[in-house]
């Protein structure tokens, strides 16, 4: 199985996609956690990267298809993967289909998540994560079992990202309309497209995502 979660930040991808790894066992090719180990370990690409993730705008596409397109070759995505946060543009998305058509290989499906913006400022507002496993938690929505403990892991440290504030925030929503949301129509035209109501609760969304699974 080989999916795409769409849909703009603070919409419930990485939450969903570790749900389909757990469940499916496929490994998640979140380009967002690639683009900031690369910062954390200051390789070269991370160097480069580092501010325009900082002011909310994309990376080039040449740096995102090449860690791409390294990452689906390694042994463990031979069976599937989840791609999520790639592709973020058409040219992405032709690089995509390039590179899959170069394995023989084809996508099963494109699941889009639908929230509406003020619910997407409050959730990524919100947002932290554990800074051991990288568990993604909620102020309010989805603390951990106990307070400060993380329910994976058992680490007592915490972080959020640079980029979760309401300045840059309106800039990634910005550049999701204008250069990612042309996708939604791009992989509708290709017959590949199937949309979830993503303002649900987060089990309920996981049911709708499991369903289209099932009829894949
Ligand atoms: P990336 O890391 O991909 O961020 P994003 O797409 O902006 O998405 P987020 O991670 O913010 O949100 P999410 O949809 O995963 O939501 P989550 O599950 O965490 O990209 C960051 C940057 O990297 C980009 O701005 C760009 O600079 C660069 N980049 C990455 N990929 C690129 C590419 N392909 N090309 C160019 N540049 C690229 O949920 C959010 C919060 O809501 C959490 O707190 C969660 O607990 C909560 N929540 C989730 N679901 C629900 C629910 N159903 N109800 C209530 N709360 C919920």
């Amino acid at each position: 199985m080989r999916l795409i979660l769409l849909g703009p930040p603070g919409a419930g991808k990485g939450t969903q996609a570790q749900r389909i790894v757990e469940k499916h066992g496929l490994p998640q090719l979140s380009t967002g956690d690639m683009l900031r180990a690369a910062i954390l370990a200051e390789t070269e690409v991370g160097k480069r990267v580092k501010a325009v993730l900082d002011s909310g705008k994309l990376v080039s596409d040449d740096i995102v298809i090449a860690i791409v397109s390294e990452r689906i070759d390694q042994p463990d995505c031979a069976n599937g993967f989840i791609l999520d946060g790639f592709p973020r543009t058409l040219v992405q998305a032709d690089a995509t289909e390039a590179m899959l058509a170069a394995k023989g290989i084809d996508l099963s499906v494109v699941i889009e998540l639908r929230v509406n913006d003020k619910e997407l400022v409050r959730r990524v507002s919100g947002r932290y994560s554990c800074a051991s496993c990288g568990s993604v938690y909620h102020d309010t929505d989805h603390k951990p079992g106990v307070e400060g403990v993380c329910d994976k892991c058992g680490s007592t440290h915490f972080k959020r990202r640079p980029d979760d504030n309401a300045e840059t925030m309106t800039q990634r929503l910005e550049v999701y309309y204008k250069e990612t949301s042309p996708l939604i129509g791009y992989y509708y035209a290709k017959g590949k497209l199937k949309s979830v109501d993503g303002m649900a609760e987060m089990d309920v969304v996981t049911s709708q995502i499991e369903a289209i699974l099932a009829d894949l």
